[in-house]
């Protein structure tokens, strides 16, 4: 069964309309306000997703995953006209902090988004299974997805999109002594559950499957999200970075070598992360 990437009716742009938008975005990320976003949002993700929202121009981009904030500047510097939704159950690793924005630590799932423009995007950085938060998503009627860190089979640290299409469960090994805290925090949670009634184990049981990401992987799994997806679309890396062994889960680079312009800001060793559009119907 060979399937690598998927793709469903062509976006309206080009390779060129992206390269085209190269220097707009290097005078922008001169003025990025966090230089070592290690663990977050670097050069390569950070264009692709300026291109898109320059394209769309949502009025609202609800923004799951902040960490130190990066994205959320972003977001404010490309579209200032725009409202801003940022969600991160641990709001405290901010260091860049939007006036503007809307701050919350509460789960995507959990808001009450009833009351949104048409064209609203929601930005999931979260590293949450990709299936929830499509569903999600299609409850709340939003069209615009773009999903971070979409890697394919063997990646990652959570079940991917693209790793469901290719048929792939992840398989999350967090290490021996996390696994023995889990167990201990697993067992804690029984021990309160048989000692106090009134105890509800929901929020617990959450979080300990946070710590062990364990994918399910399904031919009609894909299928059915398949049936609300109309458009998929996988940014192409800028240029073939030294990590991308797996030839046939990647787009063509953009750039035949690095362009001399980016040499200031690409790491060619290892900066690509599968950023994805996806519109649903
Ligand atoms: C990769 S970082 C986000 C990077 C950020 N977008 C940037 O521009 O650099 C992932 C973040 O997701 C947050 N996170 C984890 N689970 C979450 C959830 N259920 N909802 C929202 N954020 C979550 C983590 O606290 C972490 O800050």
């Amino acid at each position: 069964m060979k399937k690598f990437i998927f793709e469903k009716s062509n976006p309206e742009w080009s390779g060129n309309d992206i390269s085209n938008e190269l220097d707009n975005f290097c005078d922008l990320y001169e003025n990025r306000p966090i230089k070592n976003n290690k663990g977050g949002m670097l050069f390569q993700q950070m264009f692709s997703f300026f291109f898109l929202l320059k394209r769309l121009k949502p009025k609202l981009i609800i923004e799951s995953g902040v960490y130190k904030g990066q994205s959320t500047w972003l977001i404010e510097n490309t579209l200032p006209n725009s409202e801003i939704i940022s969600l991160d159950i641990d709001l405290s690793q901010r260091e860049y902090i939007s006036k503007k924005a809307i701050y919350s630590s509460k789960d995507f799932r959990f808001h009450d988004f009833s009351k949104i423009p048409e064209n609203t995007l929601v930005f999931f950085d979260d590293h949450v299974n990709h299936v929830e938060r499509l569903i999600e998503s299609k409850f709340f009627n939003i069209k615009n997805i773009v999903l971070e860190d979409n890697y394919l089979p063997g990646k990652g640290d959570f079940q991917t999109l693209k790793q469901l299409y290719n048929n792939y469960a992840f398989n999350h090994n967090p290490g021996i002594l996390s696994l023995i805290k889990t167990n201990i925090f697993f067992n804690k949670i029984i021990f309160k559950k048989i000692f106090n009634k009134n105890y509800n184990v929901k929020i617990d049981i959450d979080k300990i499957s946070k710590r062990v990401r364990d994918g399910n992987a399904d031919v009609n799994w894909f299928e059915n999200i398949n049936k609300i997806i109309d458009c998929y679309y996988e940014f192409p890396p800028l240029i073939k970075y030294e990590d991308l062994k797996d030839d046939e889960f990647v787009k063509k680079p953009l750039f035949n070598s690095m362009p001399d312009k980016l040499k200031n800001y690409l790491n060619s060793s290892k900066e690509y992360n599968f950023l994805t559009y996806l519109r649903l119907n």
